[in-house]
């Protein structure tokens, strides 16, 4: 699919077909995608947490609140995280800038959106979703 097509054909997609299933194979190559991203001092510190089956997919949309909890039926899930401290600071730990630790959460929103877009040119729908519980998420 054309680059402009993708961008702009891209949605958020809250139902899933519990017939299609996403093999480990897609996931990979959203990953993969996804770590093209540029990010700060190339510090690369996304993390990508996944799960196909049926129980790991149950214990991670258990952890999202509110409708979220609803929207992940027959979905393949993605867990993206950052490892704190590690990207807008310097060796000394001290923050490269104001926007501190801030950084990560860029560095992620830019490897997020590659994988989102990839996903949307292989002809699979996504969605992203920041209401969640992250400490049950972390346990
Ligand atoms: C950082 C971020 C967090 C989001 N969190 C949620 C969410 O928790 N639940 C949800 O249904 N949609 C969530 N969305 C999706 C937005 O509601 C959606 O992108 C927006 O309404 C525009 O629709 P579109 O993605 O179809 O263009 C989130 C989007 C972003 C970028």
């Amino acid at each position: 699919m054309e680059f402009n097509e993708v961008v702009k054909n891209r949605r958020s997609i809250r139902k899933y077909d519990t017939d299609k299933k996403v093999t480990k194979e897609q996931v990979e190559e959203l990953i993969r995608y996804a770590i093209y991203a540029p990010t700060w001092k190339n510090s690369q510190t996304a993390r990508y947490y996944c799960t196909l089956d049926g129980k790991g997919r149950e214990a991670v949309a258990k952890c999202l609140q509110g409708t979220n909890k609803d929207k992940t039926e027959g979905a393949a899930l993605i867990v993206a995280t950052f490892v704190k401290n590690r990207s807008g600071f310097d060796r000394e730990g001290n923050p490269d800038n104001e926007c501190g630790n801030g950084w990560g959460y860029y560095d992620l929103g830019i490897a997020t959106q590659n994988l989102v877009l990839k996903a949307q040119e292989v002809g699979l729908g996504t969605l992203i979703m920041g209401i969640r519980d992250s400490e049950a998420l972390r346990n």
